[in-house]
């Protein structure tokens, strides 16, 4: 069947051989973990966590990142092996096309999309929460007004409707233009970067911990409801449910951990290495996040988190209630606008490192793998990129981003751990750097703890990831599977490669 089409692997090697030429092996398992820290803290934890506790769990958001944690780290562990066994500098979708063919690939290549761009613009709405309360509290200047911060499906307590999130257009914008003139971050930047971030979080947590009220951690599991926010939507509040729904929200906090995978070939000793990274820049930030959460939900309580202290949470929590403390909270805001852009950074990379691989392979239109003459990056995939991410970042509430970036992202994971089982009964011979412990039964408990967290997101959620999906199965009908250049190939028709 020629929806399920495949990628030889031999192809991917020769691919993988090719460009290793220009890559060197130069990083060990202590800078793959913190290449981890860098992409994952961020938005999830300094604006996501207060979101989760509003809306579905209280302080037992904590519970939720301990499900969002388990489900990641079983993934991670399909991710070690594919990206062992197929070291091509890739992601998800790369490995998708040569184990389960077009069709699956496409599916995740469209979901990755809700991963990179949509987390992207995720983001970018939290970097401009947090640079209102730079102008206010920090340089004490004036608010950017509701309107001009705010998507026009949102309104505030008193009424006032958004019109356009022009901060977060702005970072996103000039993020974009940065990534197109080829400046990457350096390792130095980096990794000054993560140790602010880490800095900040412990901080946070050894100062924070003698402020924690207990009253607000009383119960610590609500009891079992539903919460309507001031939007009207409903969410399952308290008890299993509320749980499991604020482990999808929180989910995002983790998301950026594959990007290690991404880094397989410039590994040093990619079989010892690849799972140390991934599971180890896990393993740290599950540990920091859950303490943090337990300390941001005692000293500040669920309803200041659903209106006074909905936005730049943590910032908020600082100022009200750890008197003393004014310039930690000062410390937070510059610390998290800078951290923040960093992960947008690699976000909108690899939105368009994955662009460019669709477009190489026929999927998408040949103008998007274009190399700029000068940069070259391929700079017309970042500018669409920039349109897409732009247009989400500008006109939709920071909430719908973030839990449609979330879900994308868990369904995706889903069919990687499917993957790893199909692999190992068709390609049982393939060299595995690294292969995942007790197959089937980690990639299946993987796709049952995502996909719990899926049916905890609740029905919107659903419904926007089945509408997306339909959209991409509507590109692909439409487009790619006349353009596919393995489809045009098995057709026996000229394709560029020839
Ligand atoms: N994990 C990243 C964040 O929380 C996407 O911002």
């Amino acid at each position: 069947m020629s929806l399920f089409a495949k990628k030889s692997l031999q192809v991917l090697l020769g691919q993988a051989a090719e460009s290793e030429k220009g890559l060197k092996r130069t990083l060990s398992a202590g800078s793959l973990v913190a290449l981890g820290i860098g992409a994952i803290i961020g938005a999830g934890l300094f604006v996501r966590t207060a979101a989760a506790a509003a809306q579905n769990a209280g302080p037992s958001v904590t519970l939720g990142f301990v499900v969002a944690a388990i489900g990641c780290a079983l993934a991670g562990l399909c991710y070690a092996e594919l990206s062992s066994s197929i070291p091509i500098a890739g992601s998800a979708y790369t490995y998708s096309y040569a184990t389960m063919g077009e069709l699956i690939a496409w599916i995740i290549g469209w979901d990755l999309i809700l991963e990179y761009a949509v987390g992207a613009a995720t983001v970018g709405i939290a970097w401009s929460e947090y640079l209102n309360n730079l102008l206010v509290n920090v340089l004490h200047w004036k608010a950017i007004p509701y309107e001009w911060c705010h998507s026009p499906f949102e309104h505030n307590i008193d009424g006032v409707h958004g019109l356009i999130n022009l901060p977060a257009l702005f970072i996103v914008s000039a993020l974009t233009l940065l990534l197109i003139k080829g400046t990457q971050e350096s390792a130095l930047v980096n990794g000054i970067i993560v140790v602010t971030k880490v800095a900040i979080v412990v901080l946070i947590i050894i100062i924070g911990w003698q402020f924690i009220n207990p009253a607000n951690h009383t119960p610590y599991i609500p009891p079992t409801g539903t919460y309507t926010d001031h939007q009207g939507i409903s969410h399952n509040f308290g008890g299993i449910m509320g749980i499991l729904g604020a482990a999808g929200v929180v989910f995002f906090a983790f998301i950026g951990f594959d990007a290690v995978s991404t880094a397989a070939q410039e590994a040093k000793n990619p079989k010892r290495d690849m799972p140390i990274g991934i599971l180890g820049s896990l393993a740290v930030c599950t540990i920091l996040y859950i303490l943090f959460a337990h300390v941001l939900t005692g000293v500040a309580s669920t309803d200041d988190f659903r209106t006074t202290g909905k936005e730049a949470s943590v910032a908020y929590a600082i100022n009200t209630y750890m008197q003393g403390y004014g310039w930690l909270g000062q410390l937070v805001t510059i610390a998290i606008l800078a951290g923040f852009s960093s992960v947008i950074l690699v976000m909108l990379l690899g939105q368009s490192r994955v662009f460019y691989s669709m477009s190489k392979d026929g999927l998408l239109p040949k103008t998007f793998s274009a190399i700029h003459p000068k940069y070259k990056t391929p700079h017309k995939a970042s500018l669409f990129v920039l349109i897409l991410v732009g247009l989400f970042a500008a006109f939709v509430p920071g909430d719908v981003v973030g839990d449609m970036s979330s879900i994308g992202t868990l369904f995706a994971f889903m069919l990687v751990c499917a993957a790893v089982i199909v692999l190992r009964k068709t390609n049982p011979e393939l060299k595995r750097e690294f292969k995942t412990p007790l197959v089937p039964l980690v990639p299946i408990l993987g796709i049952i703890v995502c996909g719990a967290m899926i049916f905890g997101l609740g029905w919107t959620n659903w419904l926007r990831l089945i509408g997306w999906l339909a959209l991409g199965f509507i590109v692909y009908f439409g487009y790619s599977k006349k353009n596919s250049i393995v489809q045009k190939t098995l057709r026996g028709e000229k394709t560029d490669n020839d």
